[in-house]
């Protein structure tokens, strides 16, 4: 399904046309209620939350980046800035950027929202500066580009695109280094080891944590129709709107077993200050835990190498593709492939 809307990039500046748009494009997908947008009329100037974009600004802001590369006149024509512009547009576009990498069609941005500068959606400005960082699934120093690659082979599931291992992204891969040195460049002017006040600010309050047996799938999905389908679709494959494509859930183009977001405290967190879009914030703790239980219920390709992952450190209660099954067992081998959909 897509919504169409012409020339929608040329508009990128007029939030006010890309209000009325998602507005009239939410109403017209009609397969849920959508969520009160702010008046068309209205559009707001943009609230920025220090260097982020505010958790509370709407879809409207979803193609604006307070510190873009490719404008920036601080970069200059040196291999370094070349590096930090490349580092954007995979960061932006990584299915056209870097399609093997990608075989779901996702982008980083998709879950690092306005280029990993928008408050509460997972942001990334400042954070290379508290890396090498102890990763607790793997039981090792991380680097950025470890972390990267680790998003890169689990969120965008490059191990769905090939089963040769010398072909799946390292921390040396081209694609690897230049978002490195784009998410290095975002944190220009911080302290190294200084912890950014706005990390970690995706997770739902400990005391707010229902029992993941209390959670109920069919609840999500009844969540999910209601709040979700207009841009995700009832298929949860997402909708087109402009050139941002919202989802997909679940299925062999989403996140693979492995990810993060596969967890299902940390698929709330994210859902809980992001989504929905036209109304970010206003879905209840409780609510983005059933709607994410709903979500990681469902198929999704298989990581490869799950084995290799808590080996060391106890498995979050929460990692539910690993515990349903024997390890690289989990729902998901079951039932999607994984490969590209279109092969
Ligand atoms: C499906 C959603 C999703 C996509 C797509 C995704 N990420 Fe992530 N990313 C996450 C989640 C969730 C975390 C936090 C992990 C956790 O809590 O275990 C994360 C963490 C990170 C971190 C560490 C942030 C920190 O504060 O330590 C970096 C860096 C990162 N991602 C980069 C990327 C890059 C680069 C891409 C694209 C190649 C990407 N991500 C794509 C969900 C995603
Ligand atoms: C008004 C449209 C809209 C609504 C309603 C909406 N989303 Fe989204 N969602 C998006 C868009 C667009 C993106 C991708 C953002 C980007 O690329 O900038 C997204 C991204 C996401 C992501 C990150 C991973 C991905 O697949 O893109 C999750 C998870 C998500 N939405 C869940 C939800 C849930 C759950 C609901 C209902 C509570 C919801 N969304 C409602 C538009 C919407």
């Amino acid at each position: 399904m897509t919504i169409n809307h012409e020339g929608l990039r040329a508009f990128t500046k007029h939030t006010k046309t890309i209000a009325t748009f998602v507005v009239i494009g939410a109403a017209a997908a009609h397969c849920s209620k959508p969520p009160n947008p702010p008046a068309a009329a209205s559009a707001p100037r943009i609230t920025m939350t220090g260097p982020l974009i505010a958790s509370s600004v709407t879809m409207v802001a979803a193609w604006e980046f307070p510190k873009n590369p490719l404008t920036d006149t601080s970069l200059d024509k040196s291999k370094l800035s070349d590096e930090i512009r490349r580092g954007f547009k995979l960061f932006t576009n990584t299915p056209g950027e870097a399609p093997q990498l990608a075989p779901g069609g996702m982008s980083c941005t998709n879950c690092h929202l306005n280029g990993g500068q928008r408050e509460r959606s997972l942001p990334l400005v400042g954070v290379s500066a508290m890396f090498p960082e102890y990763n607790n699934r793997s039981a090792r120093l991380f680097s950025l580009g470890d972390r990267i690659t680790d998003c890169f082979l689990r969120s965008e599931n490059a191990t769905g695109s090939t089963e040769k291992p010398e072909e799946l992204p390292t921390p040396t891969s081209k694609e690897v280094l230049a978002i490195d040195a784009y998410i290095t460049w975002l944190a220009k002017g911080t302290a190294v080891g200084k912890n950014p006040t706005w990390r970690g600010q995706n997770a739902i309050a400990q005391a707010k944590l229902l029992p993941l047996d209390k959670l109920d799938a069919k609840k999500g999905e009844a969540i999910y129709a209601e709040r979700c389908t207009s841009c995700h679709g009832a298929d949860g494959q997402g909708v087109l709107i402009g050139d941002k494509k919202a989802g997909p859930l679940w299925g062999p183009n989403s996140w693979n077993d492995g990810a993060g977001a596969a967890r299902v405290y940390t698929l709330a967190g994210m859902i809980r200050y992001t989504m929905p879009y036209l109304d970010p914030g206003n879905i209840s703790d409780e609510d983005a835990q059933h709607v994410a239980a709903f979500i990681d219920s469902q198929p999704r390709p298989a990581y490869p190498f799950k084995d290799r992952d808590y080996k060391v450190n106890k498995m979050p209660v929460d990692a539910v593709y690993y515990t349903a099954g024997a390890r690289g067992q989990g729902p998901g081998a079951r039932a999607v492939s994984g490969k590209r959909a279109s092969d």
